[in-house]
């Protein structure tokens, strides 16, 4: 089928790059030249796992392909995937310009019927304004859908390749026959549904996934309190089928293009219908104060004070497998720590470049050796391989202090303590 895909973030390039592999032929289109340039010399501008073998496969196959041109490539669509970027408002809304920018753009160059189909994680009632949209611009017949996206950064091109669920999203019998047939080489199970259920969907996932972290969090605070472990507890709640034991791992708490947007947004959206979504500002609240905590954990366990302390931190990137600081909770972190008088060094293996347009006297180091060299203290922040696996016996020698904070709870303490460190995870001792 011939498809095109708008915007070429984190979430359409995955989407252009997987839809051209199942053996479509894909436009990726994006208004920003430069990285529509980069992308057709193969050059990825961001960090994910598999996507370059992809994107070249395609360039090289012929079937991917990258413009800027509404007008070369809307015409022939069959279908088009809505994924400009949706950025945050101040009131916790998004801000939906890019998107009713595109929708206008596409209504300027229909030729033929053509499903406009939104992945972008938007409100419901946003396809009623895209309609609007294009309906103004044209009178060739179209439909708009929405088929949201449920990819993690890091593991995308694997998620999309093989979904938990394919959620299409439609109103007429037309439009669901034909995302039908472009999904039908992905094996797994499919919802059709109507249009706003689609978009509540996506946004009572994400809800629900941060409602589970920030609940261990919460109970990780109680087990710091008695001396329990975490861990432990989350293993005895995986063993319920029920309950699943994904999503309950305690720590620093959530970040990412996600969780934290689409928490707010669904806030300040009920909020707009007239419900105070309470317990989704609690969950919200929760993630937030676990910075709050973290801090005073740091200042306990440096002796009362990081004032004119070295710090190590290590891991800026939000998760694991990204270079994407956005949302990332090192950042918070980091800042709050200044204000306290710390010297902050910091390590990350890919996130470096995109962690110096957001971070002020930072030290950034990509070898995470250098950056615990005289440090007071380590403090774990994201939980990359490359720090699982330190040598700590090295570790012990170079640092001024063996003090260790680990916000993930990747550290076996039982050993570091006796190699002599002082050890606190979140939520175990
Ligand atoms: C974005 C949203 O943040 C997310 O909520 C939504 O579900 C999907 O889109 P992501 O792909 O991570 O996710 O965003 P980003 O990496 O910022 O990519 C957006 C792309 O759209 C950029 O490449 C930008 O240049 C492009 N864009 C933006 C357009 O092509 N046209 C526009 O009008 C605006
Ligand atoms: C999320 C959703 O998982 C995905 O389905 C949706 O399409 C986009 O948003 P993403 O933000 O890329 O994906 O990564 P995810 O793995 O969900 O992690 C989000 C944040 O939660 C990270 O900061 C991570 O460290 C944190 N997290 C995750 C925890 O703190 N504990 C956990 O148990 C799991």
């Amino acid at each position: 089928m011939n498809i095109v895909v708008i915007g070429t973030g984190y979430v359409g390039l995955v989407t252009a790059a997987v839809l051209a592999k199942l053996g479509h032929r894909v436009w990726g289109l994006d208004v920003d030249e430069s990285k529509v340039h980069r992308l057709q010399q193969s050059e990825i501008p961001f960090f994910e796992p598999g996507l370059k073998e992809l994107v070249v496969q395609g360039l090289k196959k012929g079937n991917l392909q990258f413009t800027t041109t509404y007008a070369q490539v809307v015409p022939s669509a069959e279908v088009i995937f809505i994924c400009v970027g949706t950025p945050a408002k101040k009131d916790g809304g998004y801000d939906l310009s890019y998107i009713f920018q595109s929708a206008k753009t596409i209504g300027q160059n229909l030729k033929k019927y053509t499903v406009v189909c939104i992945k972008s994680t938007v409100p419901p009632g946003t396809a009623n304004e895209v309609k609007k949209i294009i309906h103004k611009q044209t009178k060739i017949p179209f439909d708009v859908a929405a088929c949201p996206e449920f990819l993690k950064e890091g593991s995308a091109v694997a998620d999309s390749l093989h979904p938990s669920r394919v959620v299409i999203g439609v109103e007429s019998k037309r439009a669901k026959e034909l995302l039908l047939k472009l999904h039908r080489p992905i094996k797994a199970p499919r919802l059709v549904c109507d249009i706003n259920s689609a978009q509540m969907i996506k946004y009572a996932a994400n809800a629900f996934l941060a409602t589970k972290i920030s609940f261990i969090n919460s109970i990780a605070r109680i087990c710091d309190a008695v001396g329990a472990d975490v861990g432990t507890v989350s293993q005895g709640l995986s063993l319920d089928p029920r309950i699943s034991g994904q999503f309950l791992q305690a720590g620093l708490g959530y970040g990412g293009s996600c969780f934290p947007k689409d928490t707010w947004a669904l806030i300040s959206f009920a909020r707009k219908l007239g419900y105070d979504f309470k317990f989704l500002k609690e969950v919200d609240q929760i993630n937030q104060e676990q910075i709050n905590y973290l801090v005073q954990k740091i200042i306990k366990s440096c002796g009362g004070s990081v004032e004119g302390k070295v710090l190590t931190i290590l891991g800026l990137s939000f998760k694991p497998e990204t270079d994407d600081i956005r949302e990332a909770r090192s950042i918070p972190l980091i800042k709050k720590l200044q204000e306290k008088g710390a010297k902050i060094k910091a390590c990350d293996p890919v996130a470096l470049e995109n962690a110096a347009k957001v971070l002020k006297e930072v030290k950034l180091f990509k070898d995470p050796y250098l950056a615990l060299e005289n440090s007071s203290a380590l403090i774990l922040v994201t939980e990359w391989d490359e720090f699982k696996n330190l040598n700590f016996s090295k570790v012990g020698q170079i640092m001024a202090k063996k003090v260790i904070i680990d916000g993930r709870n990747i550290y076996d303490s039982k050993k570091l303590k006796k190699l002599g460190f002082q050890y606190k995870g979140v939520g175990r001792g």
